[in-house]
């Protein structure tokens, strides 16, 4: 599993997510407009294409993130109390954990993940690469709310949640996730957040809308899901990939557009498509640091710090939680 997917699936057994996956396909078909959720971009194809979506040379949110974190780790460990329990929601790819555990003095590293043997694999890495590292991974869903594990109740607590994956949830749901973290983590917690700022236009357009076509395979993969795991008839060549930004709402917004009147079958239903019709896949909201400062008071939080790149492309956002 990716490093993001375990922020956007929930944590059900197999069968009731095929289900649910079932069950919101068919429901966001028949929506006017039509939609797709983004937590089912990541089944494993989808989660390959979401790799390589980070090495594009415009997606530049992955290695700008990092730099920052490599760049500010020592002002990030002046704020890490000693012997805290690093909490990351949605543990995944740990290039970013572990500059973080490199730096900063955690007494424990607790990864929340809704696939276990995803977790696994990635504790067990983490304990051979730092010996002295208590690792407790807890698999749960971490957008719910989840019971820390009992070693680490006398730890002060830091939440980890990097990569703007908080950008993909609607204001509404970002501010639910940051209260339901503020509640996991308790009184004195800190957070350490990954957010992406609003920039020039025609970079973001860039990176929503590579040269390579990894994204548009990326937003395809849908349908071939569909087809794979529901049975159904995309005609995948029939649709295309549109990216844009809204500016009034912040936002990139994801669609699969149908280049021709079309019905298409899925578990025995049939959904018609007038040519041009969209499926509105992805939102992936921008920041301004003033902006997320106000949806994190809004949530539970004090906004303690904000490191960002020299041409201002990504945030990280130290929070306090407030009592
Ligand atoms: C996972 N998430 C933060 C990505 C984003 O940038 O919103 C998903 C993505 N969609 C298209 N490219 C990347």
């Amino acid at each position: 599993m990716n490093v993001y997917a375990p922020a956007l699936a929930k944590a059900h057994p197999f069968e009731e997510q095929t289900s649910a996956f079932a069950s919101d396909v068919l429901n966001g078909l028949s929506k006017h407009p039509k939609q797709l959720a983004p937590k089912y971009f990541y089944d494993a194809a989808g989660s390959e294409l979401f790799e390589q979506i980070t090495l594009l040379p415009e997606y530049y949110p992955t290695r700008t993130e990092l730099g920052i974190l490599r760049d500010h780790g020592a002002d990030i460990s002046a704020i890490v109390p000693k012997g805290s329990a690093l909490v990351e929601f949605g543990a995944g790819a740990t290039t970013k954990v572990r500059l973080l555990l490199e730096t900063c003095a955690f007494g424990a590293y607790v990864p929340v993940d809704i696939s276990g043997d995803f977790l696994k694999a990635q504790a067990d890495a983490l304990r051979k690469d730092f010996p002295g590292l208590a690792v407790y991974p807890v698999n749960a869903d971490f957008t719910a709310a989840f019971t820390l594990p009992d070693a680490v109740a006398a730890m002060p607590k830091v939440g980890f949640f990097p990569g703007s994956t908080l950008g993909n949830f609607e204001p509404h749901e970002a501010c639910a996730f940051l209260r339901s973290a503020r509640e996991i983590l308790g009184r004195n917690a800190r957070m350490i957040i990954g957010v992406d700022l609003e920039k020039n236009e025609r970079v973001l357009y860039e990176a929503y809308n590579d040269k390579a076509g990894v994204t548009a395979r990326f937003n395809l993969n849908l349908l071939h899901r569909i087809n794979r795991e529901l049975g159904g008839n995309f005609d995948v060549s029939a649709f295309t990939h549109r990216a844009i930004y809204n500016r009034d709402r912040h936002r990139i917004e994801m669609y699969l557009i149908s280049r021709k009147a079309q019905t298409v079958r899925v578990l025995g239903r049939t959904f018609s498509f007038r040519a041009g019709e969209s499926i509105h896949t992805e939102n992936s909201y921008k920041y301004s640091p003033e902006r997320f400062a106000g949806l994190a008071r809004g949530s539970g939080w004090i906004p303690s710090h904000c490191w960002s790149d020299a041409a201002g492309m990504f945030s990280v956002h130290a929070l306090v939680a407030s009592d």
